[in-house]
């Protein structure tokens, strides 16, 4: 079964230079979608772009910040005005704040900074494409949460509650377009390998993969395949919800 039997279709990917996001907008592109790389690092949001076209695929790259609403905007009217049209939208900008701390070490302005682009830019990212969908009665959105924000994990206070209040924010939205055609879901991983999770102390990576029965990393083609059929016109009948990616950790 292809997944996309509509063509065209134009999925955007926010945080596609690196990581969940780039591995998801080049499968995306493998499926005859077609891209719009959206990401705060330029250089790195032309590159995956690059990377897909020399692949065979159909790709651009905007730059723009999630948590930037006038830029945000810019870039998506960008994209409809050159395409004609926005099916999907894929939100992985997330950052992950300072970790292995305790709550009451978390310094305000690391919670804000988190808060900002975990949470805020999800609500952001979503007033920016929801106009042009509920004007087509059709669309498909996807922010890729965490299993923190289901668990809360431990020295990670900014994170896990931003994560958890973007669990909340998709649950909302499913129930407010459910009679749009547009579906809302969010998707909540365990450990992925990938710059983010690098970056982190391995005493918070080991904390993390400690936790999951598989005792293994879930891996970029794991997630980016699950992420394609969720904003794939086949995902018909399933808003508000949060998927689970976890290797055996979250059962509910
Ligand atoms: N990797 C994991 O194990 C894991 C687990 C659970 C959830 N997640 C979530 O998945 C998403 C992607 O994570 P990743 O591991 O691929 O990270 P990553 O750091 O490899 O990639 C994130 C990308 O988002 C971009 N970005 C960050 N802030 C942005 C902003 N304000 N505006 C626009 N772009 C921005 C970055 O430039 C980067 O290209 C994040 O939301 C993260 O919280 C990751």
């Amino acid at each position: 079964m292809n997944y996309f039997d509509r063509q065209p279709y134009v999925v955007a990917v926010i945080g596609a230079a690196s990581g969940i996001g780039k591995a998801t907008a080049e499968f995306l592109a493998g499926q005859g979608v077609t891209v719009a790389c959206i990401d705060q690092h330029e250089s790195g949001a032309k590159e995956t772009a690059s990377a897909i076209k020399k692949a065979g695929g159909t790709a651009d790259a905007l730059a723009a910040d999630v948590a930037h609403p006038a830029k945000l905007q810019a870039a998506i009217a960008a994209i409809i005005e050159t395409h004609g049209q926005l099916d999907g939208l894929v939100n992985c900008a997330g950052i992950t704040g300072k970790t292995n701390i305790k709550t009451h070490e978390v310094s305000l302005e690391d919670f804000d900074r988190v808060y900002e682009i975990n949470l805020k830019g999800a609500l952001i990212a979503s007033q920016a494409v929801l106009p042009h969908m509920l004007k087509r009665g059709y669309g498909r959105i996807l922010h890729v949460a965490s299993i923190a924000g289901k668990e809360g994990n431990a020295g990670m206070a900014a994170y896990s509650a931003t994560k958890a209040g973007l669990i909340g924010l998709v649950k909302v939205m499913g129930k407010d377009y459910a009679e749009t055609g547009i579906t809302i879901n969010a998707l909540a991983p365990a450990v992925i390998r990938t710059p983010m999770v690098a970056a982190l102390p391995d005493a918070q990576v080991k904390y993390m993969t400690d936790k999951i029965p598989m005792k293994r990393c879930g891996e970029l083609e794991e997630a980016a395949s699950l992420i394609a059929w969720i904003v794939s016109p086949a995902c018909g009948f399933t808003t508000g919800f949060t998927f689970d990616l976890t290797g055996g950790r979250a059962t509910y």
